[in-house]
């Protein structure tokens, strides 16, 4: 077994193969089945919510990614790192609503911004003053001079498949095997495919998320992460059709996937060379991994960068940011960018304030305190208990991966289920609020997070450990 961390400072690889996992995966479906048993006790009135809401909620829940088995968590309120659920469970929140909780809950300067805005009025589908402050702010933190807003990150994906067709003329979008970009049609393809669905690693196949007619998937080429001959491949085989590629440059959606040295900048010149644009996915990286996201972390700065989540400090939000080439085709509308909420003066004033007030240099420098404990913490657990894996974090954003061998979709595929999802309901059932789906997602930490949150955490992952170790025979 080999541990491999992985920070802002240091992109070096380095996690090895381990025998460990297969005689703990046998135990792992007997922890499961009592956490699940602890957390349904514990849950009676998110239990009693959720059966009220199905009388007018398709599912009684709000999102389908609200719900992980075996309940819905409904929610009271939150305040600092802290958020508290109907029952009554304080949990310290590292789920983040599914990363955008940088500011963490009800931070003084986001609740002052909001309350002088609401009193103003929220809405007039026209430009206020803050529109123009936040996207200063975005130029300089992406170095892309400029932007648009819409209100989510969904929208922002799809402007940028949008805009790389208008600007080229051709009408498919090169996408990573198991990305998630949103849940726009050109970006549902090849999501989370079953390894029969997907094809073969040399010519993965456009399989169509639900809803999704097959001829609009095969409009949307699929690569796996971080192999440049495969999206060459794709440029030829598809020649003079692409009109860019879009890409979560440290990949989310199957644990946290930084690419390696050099990739982006080649990935960058690759694509110009065939008349063909480079889109950033930001939506979850952005702000996250740095104050100007991966772009900052990389050092490579895409034609396109789409943002959302954690720049509106809990409001709806999204935007792209743009070469002049790209975007001067939506000032002289060769692209009609609309939507009735971009630039909504209650998202803007909360994104001034998330931008300009909260996450600050210092605030980013708090961030890598608590950051190297708590990677440092659960990396001497792993060592401890000889579970197999590495801790990987960059910025506020972190994962333990309980795999030696994970580095694009197809290894993820092979990454057994029970390890994230074990962990998961060992942290909630001991007051730790993590995003589900565990083997996928990551930890968001957020700037009223303490040092107590992060004992926290390291604690649970050591009695998840521990429980596992008393498990196995020995
Ligand atoms: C990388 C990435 N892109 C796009 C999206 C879509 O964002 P939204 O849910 O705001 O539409 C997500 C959501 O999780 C995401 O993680």
């Amino acid at each position: 077994m080999s541990l491999s961390v992985q920070t802002a400072e240091g992109l070096s690889e380095g996690e090895g193969g381990s025998p460990e996992g297969a005689p703990l995966l046998d135990c792992m479906d007997q922890l499961i089945i009592e956490q699940e048993k602890v957390m349904l006790a514990r849950t009676q009135k998110s239990q009693a919510m959720r059966a009220e809401a199905r009388t007018v909620l398709a599912g009684g829940i709000a999102s389908s990614w609200q719900d992980a088995p075996p309940c819905a968590v409904w929610i009271e309120r939150g305040e600092g790192s802290k958020l508290w659920d109907v029952d009554g469970t304080e949990y310290s929140d590292f789920h983040g609503g599914y990363g955008v909780g940088l500011v963490g809950h009800a931070h003084p300067a986001i609740v002052a911004a909001v309350q002088d805005r609401v009193t103003k009025g929220t809405h007039f589908a026209q430009p206020t003053q803050d529109s123009i402050v936040v996207a200063r702010e975005l130029a300089k933190r992406f170095g892309l001079p400029l932007g648009r807003y819409n209100n989510s990150g969904t929208e922002a994906t799809m402007d940028a498949f949008h805009l790389m067709r208008v600007a080229t003329g051709r009408s498919k979008v090169i996408k990573v095997e198991g990305s998630y970009h949103g849940h726009h049609d050109a970006a549902q393809v090849s999501v989370m495919p079953s390894l029969d669905e997907a094809g073969s690693i040399e010519a993965p196949r456009s399989v169509a998320g639900q809803g999704v007619p097959d001829p609009m998937a095969q409009l949307t080429v699929i690569v796996p992460f971080a192999d440049l001959a495969a999206v060459e491949r794709a440029l030829i085989t598809h020649k003079d059709d692409i009109a860019g590629m879009i890409v979560e440059p440290v990949m989310m959606n199957i644990g946290l996937i930084p690419p390696p040295p050099g990739y982006m900048s080649d990935l960058k010149d690759l694509l110009h060379r065939h008349g063909a644009w480079l889109a950033f996915d930001e939506v979850k990286t952005g702000l996250g991994l740095a104050p100007g996201g991966a772009t900052e972390l990389l050092g490579v700065t895409p034609d396109l960068v789409c943002t959302a989540k954690a720049m509106g400090g809990g409001l709806p939000c999204g935007a792209i940011g743009g070469v002049p080439e790209l975007m001067n085709l939506i000032a002289d509308r060769t692209y009609e960018q609309v939507g009735t909420f971009n630039g909504n003066p209650l998202t803007m004033a909360a994104a001034r304030a998330t931008l300009l007030e909260v996450l600050t240099p210092d605030a980013y420098r708090r961030l890598d305190t608590l950051r190297d404990a708590q990677v440092k913490g659960c990396e001497d657990v792993l060592r401890r208990y000889q579970l197999p894996g590495f801790v990987r974090a960059f910025g506020a954003k972190g994962a333990v991966i309980f795999t030696d061998n994970l580095s694009n979709y197809r290894d993820f595929l092979d990454y057994d289920d029970q390890w994230g999802n074990a962990h998961w309901l060992y942290q909630h059932n001991k007051n730790v609020f993590l995003p589900p789906w565990g083997k996928c997602e990551q930890w968001t930490m957020s700037v009223q997070h303490t040092m107590e949150d992060v004992n926290r955490f390291v604690a649970n992952l050591e009695t998840f450990a521990r429980a596992l170790r008393d498990e196995v025979p020995a």
